[in-house]
């Protein structure tokens, strides 16, 4: 049986190798951006002198917690290298985010980084994207309308609870989880949820990634 722990853990370790001194660095949320928030903990801790940007209050709290300086997103004009994780992906570098809520700031870090990295396990490789249901970040006062939206472009989504209440993203808004099947074009699909008003993001990460690394039992295996 495959250890996905260890897989995350191995892709996590292979992805920090392209971390340098004096570099800024984003930081991605989830289980797998975990692992590779403690092993840059360990850089700094070794005297590699990194400022970092969060994608997530979570993950700000772990990098602090590691003596990782956080800075504010915009105190910087670009960022160097970011690693994160995702939901799905595909050989071609198609993938969905988001499944931890944190697809807003994932997105843009990830906009802003000049070497983004995805880490992962070997169960989020896909031959097509949509089993996961695609993550779709709106504002509150729009989400009956998106929700009407979603399903003209046959999309059948469902506003993400917590504790009997909308789940809260870090920029207070609602998650719609959106099952479109599986996507056949998901370009195309982007291109219609970067349409409709009130969406602040979307989990469909197209043309964002320069590098996957994914774990595969005791071993990674590169995409570039
Ligand atoms: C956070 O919003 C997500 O985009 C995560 O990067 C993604 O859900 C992967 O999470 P895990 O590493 O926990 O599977």
């Amino acid at each position: 049986m495959k250890d996905f722990e260890k897989e995350k853990m191995l892709a996590a370790q292979e992805a920090v190798k392209f971390i340098e001194s004096d570099m800024i660095v984003g930081l991605g949320t989830g289980s797998t951006a975990f692992y590779a928030i403690n092993e840059i903990g360990k850089l700094v801790k070794n005297g590699f002198k990194i400022k970092a940007v969060a994608t997530s209050n979570e993950s700000a709290a772990l990098a602090a917690s590691l003596n990782i300086d956080v800075i504010d997103i915009n105190a910087v004009d670009s960022i160097d290298i970011t690693i994160d994780g995702a939901d799905e992906f595909t050989s071609e570098f198609l993938m969905i985010k988001g499944g931890g809520g944190a697809l807003f700031r994932e997105k843009v870090v990830a906009a802003m980084t000049k070497k983004e990295i995805i880490i992962a396990d070997s169960s989020k490789k896909v031959a097509v994207l949509g089993k996961f249901k695609v993550p779709v970040e709106v504002v509150p006062f729009a989400y009956q309308y998106v929700l009407r939206q979603l399903a003209v472009i046959n999309g059948k989504g469902t506003v993400r609870m917590k504790n009997d209440t909308q789940y809260l993203t870090d920029q207070g808004n609602f998650i719609i989880d959106a099952d479109f099947g599986l996507i056949s074009d998901p370009k195309a699909l982007a291109a219609k949820l970067n349409e409709i008003e009130g969406v602040a993001a979307h989990g469909l990460f197209i043309g964002l990634t320069h590098t996957i690394i994914m774990g595969e039992r005791d071993t990674t295996i590169i995409f570039k």
